[in-house]
């Protein structure tokens, strides 16, 4: 047992004084002020801490096979990462190649992220269409404890759906009441785009955001939210970098459509200068897609998290070393796309984020853990500090401040995107399962301890929906 003493606890809804008792079976068992600590119970001072719900990356790629290459954190390093920065859940990517069965993916997935040290999920990706797919997403949300189906609408040629997925996809699922989440680029503009640029000579990485300019973006999310609407689906949107899209997002919700988005961190604090980096490598490290943006749009990104029209924040933690980002030398279409993050999105979000008046405490806490916990539907359970809980804790100190490097990092990869950036706001403490895995710099997680998290189907957002849709005769609203 493990008694939180004497910190601050800040959820999601409120702020108050209260010690936190967590369980042998790893749950907590009771919040209040002065609690006793039973015989035999371990206690941690959280005197001067902030006791919050452990961090939610609903978006990373751990040992991703990606572009010819395989991301270099695997779900031992990437937890452990994790976990130093206050994360506690990843919801990660089960991406069966074309044509191959989602189940059998999963699978695997569930194999490999046996390593983990902190608890896991997984979203799956229809990357085609077949009465497999059919079948399997069934058996997934019935069996597997999938609830979220993921679709790529960018990446012709490999990952790309078409619209008569989506629309077979999103249809599907909606019938079993799970999610769909869309990564919305329009993927033939981009492939026009690219070749275009080979062709007139521009190779480099700074081709990479003139192949993928906001518009793409910003098209792509206009047509899934149509396409969500015209089945009356709900539909989550991930890694929003724009102003049009966060405009799409938030004129939709106007209308009463159910569409959530998802903000990266690194869109948040980095802009499109990175690739102005006379440096190959230095640019190709920030290659990723949707690319880093002019700044003008992270205000409308802060505003979008702070009005609530976004809900959640994430990194697509998703790392490739030099060599790896090398293949693309001479064509920037083959530089493996992803940054690392998962380490520093907390920091990064109390830094920028709360310590600068855009968010409050709790916001915060919503859109680090809450949020994600309940349009995923593991809430109460994550991203909450109730008794029966899962007891993923971060004792956060508000004050304290490190410089972020690649050298003093845990992410399995060589270069970090906030390098040099110093963030007031880390996690002193991270506690998983009730036990410390992170104290004061101090690695102590346990491969393996980590666990699958099952998600049912129908959350209290699906149920609605389709009350609503029966209501309305099976139109969307
Ligand atoms: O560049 C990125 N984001 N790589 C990971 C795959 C994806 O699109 O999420
Ligand atoms: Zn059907
Ligand atoms: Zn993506
Ligand atoms: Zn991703």
């Amino acid at each position: 047992m493990l008694l939180v003493r004497g910190g601050t606890v800040v959820t999601a809804e409120r702020t108050l004084r209260a010690d936190v008792l967590c369980d042998e079976s790893g749950r907590i068992a009771a919040v209040g002020p002065a609690l006793d600590a039973p015989a035999g119970c371990d206690t941690v001072d959280a005197g001067g801490l902030l006791v919050m719900p452990g961090g939610i990356d609903p978006h990373t790629h751990m040992e991703m096979p990606f572009m010819g290459s395989v991301a270099s954190d695997d779900f031992y390093t990437g937890t452990a990462a994790g976990v130093a920065g206050g994360t506690t859940t990843i919801i990660d990517f089960v991406i069966p190649e074309a044509g191959a069965s989602l189940l059998e993916a999963w699978k695997d997935w569930r194999a490999k992220a046996e390593k983990a040290v902190s608890d896991y999920s997984f979203h799956v990706a229809v990357t085609h269409w077949d009465d497999r797919v059919h079948a399997d997403m069934g058996t997934l949300t019935r069996d597997c404890g999938v609830n979220s189906f993921k679709h790529f609408m960018a990446y012709k040629g490999a990952l790309m759906v078409d619209d008569g997925v989506l629309l077979r996809s999103i249809g599907r699922a909606l019938e079993l009441g799970a999610l769909c989440n869309v990564h919305a680029e329009n993927g033939d503009a981009v492939a026009y785009l690219q070749q275009d640029l080979l062709r007139r000579g521009v190779t480099g990485p700074e081709a990479h955001p003139l192949s993928r300019p906001p518009a793409v973006e910003g098209e792509a999310a206009q047509r899934v939210i149509a396409i969500a609407g015209l089945l009356g689906a709900p539909v989550y949107i991930v890694h929003v970098s724009t102003k049009e899209a966060t405009a799409a997002i938030a004129a939709a919700r106007a209308r009463g459509q159910r569409v959530y988005g998802e903000v990266l961190a690194q869109h948040l604090v980095l802009d499109d200068s990175v690739y102005a980096n006379p440096d190959w490598l230095g640019a190709a490290q920030h290659v990723m897609s949707p690319p880093f943006r002019p700044k003008h749009h992270q205000a409308a990104l802060w505003a979008g998290l702070a009005s609530g029209q976004l809900q959640t924040t994430a990194t697509d933690h998703c790392c490739f070393c030099a060599g790896q980002k090398q293949q693309g030398r001479t064509d920037f279409t083959k530089i493996p796309n992803g940054t690392p993050g998962i380490e520093d999105r907390m920091s990064v979000l109390w830094h920028h984020g709360v310590r600068t008046g855009r968010l409050t405490p709790e916001e915060f806490v919503a859109v680090t853990s809450t949020n994600a916990a309940k349009i995923f539907n593991i809430h109460p359970r994550k991203g909450a500090i109730v008794p029966g809980a899962d007891a993923d804790l971060v004792l956060w100190d508000p004050e304290g401040s490190r410089t972020v490097s690649a050298a003093t990092h845990h992410q399995n990869v060589d270069y970090n995107v906030y390098e040099g950036m110093t963030l007031t706001g880390l996690a002193r403490h991270t506690i998983s399962g009730g036990r410390i895995v992170w104290s004061d710099g101090d690695l102590r997680v346990t491969r393996g301890a980590g666990r699958y998290v099952e998600r049912p189907c129908f959350s209290p957002d699906m149920t609605a929906q389709a009350k609503r849709n029966a209501t309305l005769g099976g139109s969307a609203a």
